[in-house]
């Protein structure tokens, strides 16, 4: 009796030991959930570190880790990120961007003519208004829905991870815009179930970007502000948060302003100077791409920089060449009312929600314009609030849909939980 007695106790102690020592020294568990920021520009794919509990963004393709969301149609196969971008130049009428515009949504004929003048790609609507792509593939049409297209660039995104982990990855949490209906939720989750993925939860990208701060776990926090503007929208949002649950109160934007628009301002002003020296215009067309290619990095140099200087050789004027010096100041003053502009979707949402600038307890920035130095002044001297800006305000929403992928994969103590509920609220458009 009693050695049965010490065999068993033997034998449960081992299995506690075997535990124990598995604790310590056996490898973190793998991820079984990602998370994935399906972007209208750019995606890119997290996963969460169980030991660590960090978030690590996985490069995608050579050293970048979100990749643009476009793909090419090629007749011997198709490319997506950047390698479509790479040969779009050549073949305009088969690489398709933006599919994320046209998710689960339906347009009206005029819409659609509309939209057309802005794509090189043919948009075809069904007899719902759906919309795909007419493709050519060896001299035959092909239809590509705006789904297909997000499933191409999630499979990519989920090669990389598999890559990464060198293991299957069949399960993920996407974000989308709040303003997202269930129809273009449910057309977001099919791009991710085409790619061979489970998807457990999609969630808004306002919520993702909280989340990446770790908002959820901070009960101190229940009013956020999150102010996410890219390169050609602006979309501000009032969060409630509530132990771990949280509610969007008020969303408003403008879809027509955005680093595009900044560095608009700075081409006319350039131009302006061309014209100055050589009293002519530019001809050539290649000096005009050029230069913008110019702006673009002296924007993104006075970021960090009181100066940043652009230096062309001209075509149009027998490649002589011209130089410029521009200050952050300089920058700052052709861009101010632009600037401006960034503060009514703010106050439209503090009206909406009777809420201060005060009560507001945190302030998130998303987007890569919100890196402009006079962007992030303006919103603290509008709100007395510094904004938060310790994560990658590009890599916030992939950071907080990886943090829920986390949670929902069971990598977090059981104690966090994070739940966003439904909300009826409407986006206010202010132009
Ligand atoms: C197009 O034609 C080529 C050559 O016949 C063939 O190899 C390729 O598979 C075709 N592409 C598609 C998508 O059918
Ligand atoms: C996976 O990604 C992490 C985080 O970016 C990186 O540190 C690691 O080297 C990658 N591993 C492989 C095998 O690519
Ligand atoms: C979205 O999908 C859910 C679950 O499959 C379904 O119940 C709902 O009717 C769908 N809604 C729309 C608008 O497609
Ligand atoms: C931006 O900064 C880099 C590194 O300091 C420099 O090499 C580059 O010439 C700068 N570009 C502009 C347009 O100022």
């Amino acid at each position: 009796m009693s050695s049965l007695y010490i065999i068993l106790g033997t034998s449960v102690l081992t299995v506690l030991l075997a535990g124990y020592l598995g604790q310590i020294y056996l490898p973190p568990p793998k991820p079984k959930v990602v998370g994935i920021d399906l972007g209208t520009t750019f995606s890119c794919v997290g996963i969460y570190q169980a030991v660590t509990g960090r978030v690590s963004v996985l490069t995608t393709q050579d050293d970048h880790k979100c990749i643009p969301s476009v793909v090419a149609i090629l007749d011997d196969g198709i490319l997506v990120g950047y390698d479509a971008v790479a040969q779009a130049e050549h073949n305009p009428s088969n690489t398709l961007y933006d599919a994320k515009r046209f998710i689960g949504k339906t347009f009206s004929k005029k819409e659609v003519d509309e939209a057309q003048k802005q794509y090189s790609f043919k948009l075809k609507p069904d007899q719902f208004g759906m919309v795909s792509f007419s493709v050519a593939v060896n001299g035959t049409e092909r239809l590509i829905t705006p789904q297909e297209v997000g499933s191409l660039i999630i499979q990519e995104l989920k090669q990389a991870v598999e890559r990464n982990l060198s293991a299957p990855v069949n399960r993920a949490v996407l974000s989308v815009p709040a303003e997202f209906d269930d129809k273009q939720r449910n057309f977001t989750i099919k791009a991710g179930t085409i790619a061979g993925l489970e998807i457990l939860r999609v969630i808004n990208e306002p919520t993702a970007a909280a989340m990446a701060y770790g908002l959820h776990t901070k009960s101190n926090i229940h009013n956020v502000l999150v102010v996410d503007l890219g390169g050609g929208t602006l979309d501000v949002s009032l969060l409630n948060v509530q132990g771990g649950m949280f509610l969007t109160q008020a969303m408003a934007g403008n879809n027509r302003l955005g680093g595009q628009d900044f560095n608009q301002r700075l081409v006319e002003y350039i131009l302006e100077k061309i014209k100055g020296q050589f009293k002519k215009l530019l001809v050539h067309k290649e000096d005009l791409q050029v230069l913008r290619m110019k702006v673009e990095e002296a924007k993104l140099n006075l970021t960090y920089h009181n100066t940043a200087s652009i230096s062309i050789q001209l075509q149009s004027f027998n490649n002589s060449p011209f130089k410029e010096t521009i200050t952050r100041g300089l920058f700052e003053k052709i861009n101010s009312d632009l600037f401006l502009r960034i503060l009514k979707p703010i106050d439209t949402v503090l009206q909406a929600t009777e809420l201060s600038p005060e009560e507001v307890d945190e302030i998130v920035l998303v987007g890569g314009s919100t890196r402009i130095p006079r962007v992030i002044s303006l919103v603290e001297e509008h709100m007395k609030r510094r904004p938060n800006t310790n994560v990658d305000p590009e890599l916030a929403v992939v950071t907080g849909v990886s943090v829920q992928a986390g949670i929902l994969g069971g990598m977090w103590p059981l104690t966090v939980s994070a739940v966003e509920l439904p909300t009826r609220v409407k986006k206010i458009h202010i132009h």
